[in-house]
């Protein structure tokens, strides 16, 4: 996905292209160093680093909330792109881990205080924040809607096997959030979507009920596992597919990979970052990273990203930022 960032000034007049006004994040406070997690588990933070990159992770408490992570980062987006909760058209949620199966974006909207906004989630795990994006744009570029509140938000440390060294050391929650709006001036340069469903067990968090008997019925109760990975094959899909759909991409946006000012990926793996860029002939000063802080936070993972990327002053507006989520699905 190939986009680049606009200032508020220039959006006042709405036009059929869409534009990203504003961004936010938010992560729990509590952080699990992989020191800590190796008294839990048999790693350590010599191999974490060395095959990942990731230092530590910010884990949720029991009684804390995706909806809570997601409403400050909508908040923030909010007050980044300088407009009213009540000017919200729709609110996307990404996410595999709502707090209430049925979905939990309208409650968000209502949250935030996005009174006129229709709300719905969109589950596509890692992908999720790019392909909202998608969403969102098809929305304001057939002029239905001229506001979009697109929240990235995962709380994975409640589905992971905490004795799976292969797993757990990897995810961490958080949330980030864009406000998404009309502009006379496409921003969204170009995009690409890509799923290969036959390696969907590669990568799962299934349901896993079991037989309840209802009257002369069997029905199965609800309750899922927990996260499992064949991680080499995940990492083979992403190195191989990540730098394909990005190139996809740059074709549709008439762009080449010179013009990329800034590659941010998924934030599963270091490495992953590295042979991506290395692919794409981009020097790793274009990368962004913040894996060693958050570890991999799913569909948070790119606008969190990108919000600190933002408020650090390293992505300034007119910029190109080529972004690719990727995981299950695949
Ligand atoms: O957002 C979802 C997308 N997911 C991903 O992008 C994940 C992609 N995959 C990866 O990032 C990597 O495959 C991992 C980081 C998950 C694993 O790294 P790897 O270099 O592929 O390691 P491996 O699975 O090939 O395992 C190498 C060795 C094994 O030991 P043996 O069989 O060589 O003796 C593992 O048992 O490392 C061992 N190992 C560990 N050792 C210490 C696996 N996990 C750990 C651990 N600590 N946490």
């Amino acid at each position: 996905m190939i986009l680049t960032c606009i200032e508020e000034k220039t959006l006042k007049t709405f036009g059929a292209g869409m534009a990203i006004a504003g961004c936010g994040s938010a992560a729990p406070a509590g952080v699990l160093t992989n020191d800590e997690l190796a008294k839990v588990v048999d790693t350590s933070d010599e191999w974490i680093r060395t095959r990942t990159g990731i230092g530590q992770r910010h884990l949720t408490k029991p009684q804390e909330t995706l909806s809570h992570l997601a409403v400050t980062a909508g908040q923030q987006a909010l007050v980044m792109a300088g407009v009213e909760a009540e000017s919200i058209d729709l609110v996307i949620l990404a996410t595999s881990t709502p707090d209430d199966l049925f979905g939990s974006a309208s409650k968000i909207a209502s949250l935030l205080g996005a009174s006129r906004a229709v709300g719905f989630d969109v589950t596509a795990a890692c992908s999720g924040f790019v392909f909202g994006l998608a969403i969102a744009a098809q929305f304001i570029r057939t002029g239905v809607y001229q506001r979009v509140l697109l929240i990235g938000a995962d709380v994975l440390s409640r589905w992971v096997d905490w004795t799976d060294r292969g797993t757990c050391v990897l995810f961490g929650d958080g949330a980030g959030a864009v406000v998404c709006q009309a502009s006379p001036e496409d921003r969204l340069l170009g995009f690409e979507l890509y799923s290969d469903g036959s390696k969907n067990d590669c990568l799962t968090l299934s349901y896993q009920g079991q037989p309840r008997p209802v009257g002369e019925m069997a029905v199965a109760a609800g309750t899922y596992g927990a996260i499992a990975m064949n991680g080499r094959e995940v990492y083979r899909f992403a190195v191989e597919k990540v730098p394909e759909v990005i190139e996809k991409a740059l074709y549709r946006a008439n762009l080449t990979a010179e013009q990329v000012d800034w590659l941010l990926l998924h934030q599963a793996n270091q490495r992953i970052i590295e042979a991506v860029a290395e692919r794409l002939g981009l020097p790793l000063e274009r990368t962004i990273s913040n894996l060693s802080q958050y570890g991999n936070t799913s569909a948070a993972s790119i606008p969190l990203a990108l919000d600190e990327a933002v408020r650090q002053g390293k992505i300034q507006p007119g910029q190109v930022v080529a972004a690719s989520g990727f995981g299950a699905g695949l």
